[in-house]
Parts: structure tokens; C-alpha cells; sequence
């Protein structure tokens, strides 16, 4: 059901709430700080090959071009079409190179790049592994990886109700996530594709009370839930109604765990 590992197959309603979604929260202070951290990891001294993989409407993408040496060749590649037409919209007058590509069967030669960043894109895709092991192939030797992901299967929305909260969290994770416990499974991936794992950082990411990050993802998911029949309809607008009062009432509650790790390739 995953609607991001085939956005060109969604309806217009879904894809407008996706576009939405991902730079309301690539606006948001904290969010932009996590992709900040890493992002300011990345030499800037130094004109580099830095590949956006799974760019979606760029976030990262220009993040990478406002800060890196403007000598850099920047890549933005995804699978949709019309997530790279917002893109381009997005980033007027941008050398960003935009790029129609399947993750996981890259149209690039062997070492092409010195830096690979996937942002959310691991726990959307089909093939994790063969997706990794495409990473390793086009990255050059000594090459820096950067996968940042959710750790979907812990995102939570308060309900008062124990069972129907964690019931309606692991609906929403297994609607918007092929693989939410990607993170889960990434030391072991990486180190399976050929990679040595660095570094990681974590973040909990929560809002208690009125809420911001989480209230822009409840309103994503008042389109998506009737789009994608995530909860039966009378559930779903309950759900999104119970959320919304919480807000105003200042009793919202919604947590959810992300985790970037830094990985490299051998020296070959
Ligand atoms: C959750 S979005 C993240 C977009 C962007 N990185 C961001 O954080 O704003 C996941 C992205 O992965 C892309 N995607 C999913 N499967 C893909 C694949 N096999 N190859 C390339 N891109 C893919 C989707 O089209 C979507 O843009």
C-alpha cells in the first residue's frame, strides 16, 4: 500500500498531500536540523559528486547546494516523474541535475559519486539490499554513504485508548512504509553490502500538548487515509477529529524516532 515507493501511480489527492507533507516537515525547524547535521558533515572545500537518491520534491538536494563548494555536481534522482516536476518548480535557477531513476538499478557508471544521501527513501523501497548494493557500486572508493530513515514501527499518536492507539499506529506505519523497521535492520545491511558503518545518530523527535511536526503529518494522513481505505472511513475521520481536538484541547500527543548512520566504502 506504500504510496511513495510508486507515486506516479497515486491519485492527484495523494500525490498533492505528499508534496505538502514533504516540505512542510523539510521546513520544519527540527527536521531541517536533523538533515542539517549531516549535511554539514559534507566537505565543503571541495567540489564533490553528491548524489540526492530518492530526492522527492529536492529538500536535501538544495540543502546539499546551499552549503557545498559551488564547483559540486549535485544529483536529484527518484522513481517519480511528478515528484521531480515539483522539484524542478521548487528550484528555479538551481543546478541541481534532476534524474528519473530506479533506486535499485542505477543508470550510473561504477564510482561515480563521493557522497550518496537516501533521505526516507530505505524504508520505501521494494529492495533494501539490492537497493545498498547499488549504492556501494556507484560510490567511489573511500566514498561516504548517508542513510537517514524513520523508525516508523515507533511512531506513535496518543489516543486514550491503549489498544486502539497502538492498533491505528501500526495500520498508519505499514500504510505509508514498506519496511517500517528499516532502521532496525541496518548494521546488518550495511555491513552485508560491502559497507563499514561509522558512525549513527538518533533523534526522538516529540510534541506534548499542541502539536506541529506531528499535527502537519495528521493532516497528510486526513487525505491519505480515505485515498488509500488505511481505516475504514467512520474510524479514519474519527481518528483525524480525535487528533485535531487534542490539539486544541493541549493534550496532543505524538512521538516518532529517526536515525541517520554514516557509512563508507573501503579504500577498494
Ligand atoms: C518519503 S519520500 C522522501 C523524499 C525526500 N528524500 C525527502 O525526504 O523529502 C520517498 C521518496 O523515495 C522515492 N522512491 C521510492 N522508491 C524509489 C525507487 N525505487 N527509486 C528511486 N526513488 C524511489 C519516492 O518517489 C519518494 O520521492
Amino acid at each position: 500500500m506504500d504510496p511513495y515507493n510508486n507515486p506516479d501511480q497515486q491519485s492527484d489527492v495523494t500525490i498533492q498531500a505528499m508534496v505538502t507533507r514533504l516540505e512542510e516537515r523539510g521546513r520544519h525547524p527540527v527536521f531541517a536540523g536533523m538533515i542539517g547535521a549531516y549535511v554539514s558533515q559534507v566537505p565543503a572545500e571541495v567540489p564533490l559528486r553528491v548524489l540526492d537518491l530518492g530526492c522527492g520534491t529536492g529538500v536535501v538536494a538544495r540543502a546539499f547546494e546551499a552549503r557545498l563548494h559551488p564547483g559540486s555536481a549535485l544529483v536529484g534522482a527518484d522513481v517519480s516523474q511528478r515528484l521531480l516536476e515539483a522539484a524542478v518548480a521548487l528550484s528555479p535557477g538551481s543546478r541541481i541535475q534532476w534524474r528519473k531513476v530506479d533506486a535499485e538499478g542505477l543508470p550510473f557508471g561504477d564510482s561515480e559519486f563521493d557522497v550518496l544521501a537516501m533521505h526516507t527513501l530505505l524504508s520505501h523501497v521494494v529492495g533494501p539490499e539490492a537497493l545498498l548494493r547499488e549504492a556501494h557500486r556507484v560510490l567511489k572508493p573511500g566514498g561516504a554513504l548517508i542513510v537517514f530513515d524513520a523508525d516508523h514501527a515507533s511512531t506513535t499518536y496518543g489516543l486514550p485508548e491503549y489498544a486502539r492507539m497502538r492498533a491505528v499506529d501500526q495500520k498508519l506505519a505499514e500504510a505509508i512504509a514498506t519496511h517500517p523497521d528499516i532502521c532496525r535492520q541496518l548494521p546488518r545491511l550495511l555491513k552485508k553490502a560491502g559497507f563499514q558503518l561509522d558512525r549513527h545518530r538518533s533523534e526522538l523527535f516529540s510534541e506534548c500538548g499542541r502539536g506541529d511536526f506531528w499535527l502537519s503529518s495528521v493532516r497528510g494522513f486526513a487525505r491519505l487515509i480515505p485515498a488509500l481505505g488505511i481505516l475504514p472511513e467512520e474510524e479514519g475521520r474519527a481518528w483525524v477529529e480525535a487528533m485535531l481536538a487534542s490539539h486544541e484541547e493541549g493534550t496532543f500527543f505524538a512521538a516518532g524516532s529517526y536515525y541517520t548512520f554514516f557509512a563508507s566504502k573501503g579504500p577498494g
